[in-house]
């Protein structure tokens, strides 16, 4: 198996798992991955996903063996890389758990994922130009929307590494923990986030992402109608009660899994 996935509680993980290619994603991997991905986005029992690697490397990027001798009929024809549409549609909350590298198609799937969580020896980059191409997996898209035109074309133009220190910098990545015990207090991270109501997680990210996508005036239409929405959820009421009655809310009574 190319990706090994576990479920903790509300969290999902997914473990990038072919050590002989440093977890290079071929079309099985991609496959994997995200047809799997696409079940848990929908089961109520799941509240985030946090996907990672090894240690030593997050994802060296799309599989350039499996890519070499391909032509151009062959991509078009294939629409290679074209399910990673599927992965950007997940409406669940994802994590992207990264320590080592994270290069190339790496990069560009901690990108997709909804909040970067980066150990200490974390490295990121777009060395596509290297190889005579550029990147595939929306690089240039969201890279450029993370941190600006200047510096994607700085970073893409010249495929350099980004140090962790500043990838945070620069707003690629969202928060750095210690290498020691990494996985376990992104674990901890995600189960925290995971207890939150799904429906509002759910709600938060479509808004969020549609700020991308429309002017202010209309994303700002888009958000109001979705909080208001929200006055329709049991767990709005149990969250403003819950406030109210000096307790924590429980919103996920009903889907917590026995350990
Ligand atoms: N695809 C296929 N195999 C890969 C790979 C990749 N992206 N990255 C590494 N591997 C393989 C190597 O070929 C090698 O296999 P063999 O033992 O069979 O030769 C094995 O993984 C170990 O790699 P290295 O010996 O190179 O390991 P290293 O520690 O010396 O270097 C590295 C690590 C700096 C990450 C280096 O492997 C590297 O530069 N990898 C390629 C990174 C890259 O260019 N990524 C972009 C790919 S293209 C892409 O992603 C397009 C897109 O937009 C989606």
């Amino acid at each position: 198996m190319n990706v090994l996935f576990e479920q903790i509680d509300r969290v999902v993980i997914a473990k990038l798992n072919r050590p002989s290619a440093l977890n290079a994603l071929n079309s099985e991997t991609m496959y994997e991955l995200i047809s799997k991905l696409k079940k848990y986005d929908q089961s109520p029992s799941v509240g985030c996903i946090v996907i990672t690697g090894s240690e030593n490397v997050f994802c060296a990027g799309a599989d350039i063996k499996e890519m070499a001798s391909k032509n151009f009929s062959q991509m078009f024809e294939e629409d290679y890389f074209g399910y990673w549409e599927v992965f950007s549609k997940i409406k669940t909350p994802v994590i992207a758990a990264v320590s080592g590298y994270a290069l190339g198609g790496g990069c560009e799937l901690a990108m997709m994922c909804d909040i970067i969580l980066a150990s200490e020896t974390a490295v990121f980059g777009q060395p596509e130009i290297k190889l005579g191409v550029i990147p595939g997996i929306g690089g240039t898209q969201r890279l450029t929307s993370l941190v600006g035109k200047s510096k994607a074309m700085e970073l893409i133009l010249s495929g350099r590494n980004i140090e962790v220190e500043e990838a945070e910098k620069i707003g690629l990545v969202s928060k750095i923990f210690p290498q020691t015990n990494f996985l376990t207090n992104v674990i901890k991270y995600a189960k925290d986030l995971a207890n939150y109501s799904k429906t509002a997680l759910i709600a938060s990210k479509e808004s969020i992402n549609q700020s991308l996508e429309c002017s202010l005036k209309d994303g700002i239409v888009f958000e109001r109608r979705i909080f208001h929405s929200l006055f329709n959820t049991k767990d709005q009421k149990e969250g403003m009660n819950a406030f109210l009655e000096k307790r924590s809310a429980n919103f996920n009574s009903m889907y917590q899994l026995k350990n």
